[in-house]
């Protein structure tokens, strides 16, 4: 038993050393790729937790869906730009068709934060990159547009379902877990 698992470790770590010739990150470069992905997934969470609240403000949660309809993604992207990086928002239940778990990576590092609810640093086969951080159900405002039917207005209900046919982002409690940052680095060329 001692030896497979020993051989399957050499077998890990020599298969992780580049077989297309890609840099495997050292130890430093994850720590600097913690921070720098923790600073622009607080500092995005902010600029949208801004434009959400002072949405509902000037109209309601009904003015509010509208409004992150058309200004969530072209937020998103540019922050991400500002870093040269590319930032999403995933989620196994997602709003946004484009907001979905899609790769192998992003797979493995959903089921790291499902069990750890921590963040994670993953490199893909092409040697790219990608930061992970949950996002949680943190304040009872994200309820009256993810909670369950008693929590979201029959208008906003309405006008949800007619933006995102394939809603899957509700049903949601204070606390839970509902989705990831994930903010990746192409290869170093
Ligand atoms: C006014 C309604 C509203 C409120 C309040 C709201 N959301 Fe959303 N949320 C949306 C809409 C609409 C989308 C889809 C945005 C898009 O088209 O990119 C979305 C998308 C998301 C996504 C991306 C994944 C997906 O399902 O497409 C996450 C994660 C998310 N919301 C978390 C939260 C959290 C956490 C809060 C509370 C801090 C919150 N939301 C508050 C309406 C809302």
């Amino acid at each position: 038993m001692y030896r497979v698992s020993l051989f399957l470790a050499a077998m890990i770590i020599l298969s992780s050393c580049s077989s297309n010739g890609q840099k495997d990150i050292s130890a430093e470069e994850k720590a600097s790729m913690m921070l720098l992905g923790d600073s622009i997934s607080t500092a995005m969470q902010n600029v949208l937790l801004q434009n959400v609240s002072a949405a509902i403000q000037k109209g309601g949660t009904d003015y509010a869906v509208e409004f992150c309809n058309i200004k969530a993604m072209p937020l998103t992207d540019s922050v991400g730009s500002l870093y040269k990086a590319t930032v999403h928002r995933l989620s196994d239940k997602n709003r946004n068709p484009a907001n979905a778990i899609q790769t192998a990576t992003d797979s493995i590092a959903w089921q790291k934060i499902k069990n750890t609810k921590s963040a994670t640093i993953e490199q893909d086969a092409s040697g790219a990159v990608h930061y992970y951080k949950p996002i949680l159900i943190a304040m009872p405002s994200c309820i009256k547009c993810h909670g369950t039917q008693t929590d979201i207005l029959e208008s906003t209900q309405k006008i949800i379902a007619q933006k995102y046919p394939n809603d899957k982002a509700t049903g949601y409690r204070m606390g839970e877990l509902r989705g990831m940052w994930s903010i990746s680095w192409a290869k170093e060329k």
